[in-house]
């Protein structure tokens, strides 16, 4: 056995994916290690969503292959969503990788091993979690896409959508609770989808939901947060969302992308809604849970947006006011429908010039938002603690229900990753909050 390395970018998928191979080379023998340069196996965990990701891992694979011509012995892997069905151009591009992975062909990976079959095929990888103690947890719940908006190379780089069972999800994140997770988000494309693909539940007509699913896992004990990423307006039922509202641990937060406020762009992007049916959605959100924080996504520049189009978009945002946007320009991805019938006609700067247009607008509504979180106590779950400005004393960051990231100071010592922590809020930004503890915490009985 040797050492490893892996190297991840992209979304919450990849990370998840990272930390099941990780686990898998673990209960293999294998040891992690900080650098590419130490390690014996490098695997890149990639992604393609845009150019800019594309690059990332181009820059990487250039310093990869120095180490792998200074010691030949050492074994590269290059996966996730770079990789593709066909990988001929890939290998051309950079021969010295000795394997290209598909997103979760795990078995792939380990092919250059040398290991014997029944340690990397089969049963192995259902049963391998990821396994590093964090409080923060990320549980992919339902695989790949079956959306195929025109501009995504998601679906074809991940496939259909695969729910796995309500019992191997809710496996996994006892897993998690009894190493110490408190929050956990459940992952997929679409996380509504979840349990479509399946078969109607014994006994009825209607397949599981996610509902079902986030009704399983929260009576898990120890578990205190439930979070689900990323929502998409079709799949969103009413039964969904009022089952989400009724149950405690489940956080009042979505990330609930909209990608553009004008129908016809919409329509481009065969995103499957229009504007009033993401408006009504907001609504009904906003109805059940009248504190939520809501973060969206939008792309700016995309094949045939008008600058009345884009227009749109922009009263849309400050119509709904959503506490965050990540603003996005259009980048064409080699094989989606949109490459293939949608030129990329709007220009560089232009697509620049709308970006920062969004990102301005933002600026000043989740300021105004935030601004009026002043003098409110919020429960915050501590997600990064470091050394603050005087001696004894530490500068903690976290989270609340709704995801506002919030700055507080503590005594040394007293807190740690994970614990619930009651602060009033003294200050405000656009893009987070500081405050002060105003309770200590409970006598941990658990622990
Ligand atoms: N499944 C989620 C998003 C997945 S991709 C959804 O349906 O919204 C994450 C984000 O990347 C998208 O929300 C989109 O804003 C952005 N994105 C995807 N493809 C892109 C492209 N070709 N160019 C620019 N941004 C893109
Ligand atoms: Fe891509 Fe659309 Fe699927 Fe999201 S829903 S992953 S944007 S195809
Ligand atoms: Fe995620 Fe990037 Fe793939 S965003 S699904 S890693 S293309």
């Amino acid at each position: 056995m040797g050492s490893y390395y892996i190297w991840t970018v992209g979304c919450q998928v990849n990370v998840a994916d990272s930390g099941k191979l990780a686990a898998g080379l673990r209960r293999l023998g294998w040891e992690p290690t900080d650098q590419a340069e130490d390690a014996d196996f490098i695997v890149l965990n990639t992604c393609a969503i845009r150019q800019q990701a594309e690059d990332k891992a181009a820059n990487k694979l250039g310093a990869i292959r120095f180490l792998k011509e200074a010691n030949p012995a050492i074994r590269v892997a290059v996966m996730g969503c770079t990789v593709g069905p066909r990988t001929e151009e890939l290998s051309e591009r950079f021969p010295f990788v000795d394997v290209f992975a598909q997103p979760q062909r795990f078995d792939k990976v380990l092919s250059v091993l040398d290991l014997p079959d029944e340690d990397s095929g089969g049963e192995f990888w259902p049963a391998v979690f990821p396994d590093e103690a964090t409080p923060f947890a990320y549980v992919p719940v339902v695989e790949g896409c079956d959306k195929f908006c025109t501009y995504c190379i998601v679906p074809l780089r991940r496939g259909r959508e695969r729910s796995r069972s309500i019992d191997e999800v809710r496996h996994e994140v006892e897993a998690h609770v009894a190493r110490g997770t408190r929050e956990v988000t459940l992952l997929g494309q679409t996380v509504e989808a979840y349990g479509k693909d399946q078969p109607p539940v014994e006994g009825g007509t209607d397949h599981a939901d996610l509902f079902d699913l986030m009704s399983a896992i929260h009576e898990i004990e120890g578990l205190q947060r439930i979070r689900q990423l990323t929502s998409y307006p079709p799949d969103m039922t009413d039964r969904i969302l009022e089952g989400m509202a009724s149950l405690p641990k489940v956080c009042e937060s979505f990330s609930l992308p909209v990608q553009a406020g004008d129908d016809e762009t919409l329509e481009r992007m065969k995103r499957g809604y229009t504007v009033a049916e993401f408006r009504e959605r907001v609504a009904k959100i906003r109805s059940l849970m009248p504190e939520v924080g809501i973060s969206t996504d939008v792309i700016v520049g995309s094949p045939g947006e008008t600058d009345a189009q884009f227009r749109n978009t922009c009263r849309l945002l400050e119509e709904l006011r959503f506490d965050k946007v990540h603003v996005a320009a259009y980048s064409e991805r080699a094989g989606t429908f949109a490459a293939r019938h949608q030129p990329d006609d709007v220009p560089q700067e232009e697509k620049m010039e709308r970006l920062h247009t969004i990102e301005e607008i933002q600026k000043r509504i989740a300021f105004e938002i935030n601004h009026e979180l002043w003098g409110r106590r919020f429960e915050v779950l501590v997600e990064a603690l470091k050394a603050g400005r005087e001696p004894g004393v530490e500068r903690l960051t976290g989270r609340t229900r709704t995801a506002k990231l919030v700055h507080f100071d503590a005594p040394q010592g007293v807190y740690r990753l994970g614990d619930a922590v009651e602060v009033e809020i003294n200050r405000t930004y656009p893009w987070s909050l500081r405050g002060a503890i105003v309770a200590q915490p409970e006598p941990a009985l658990t622990r």
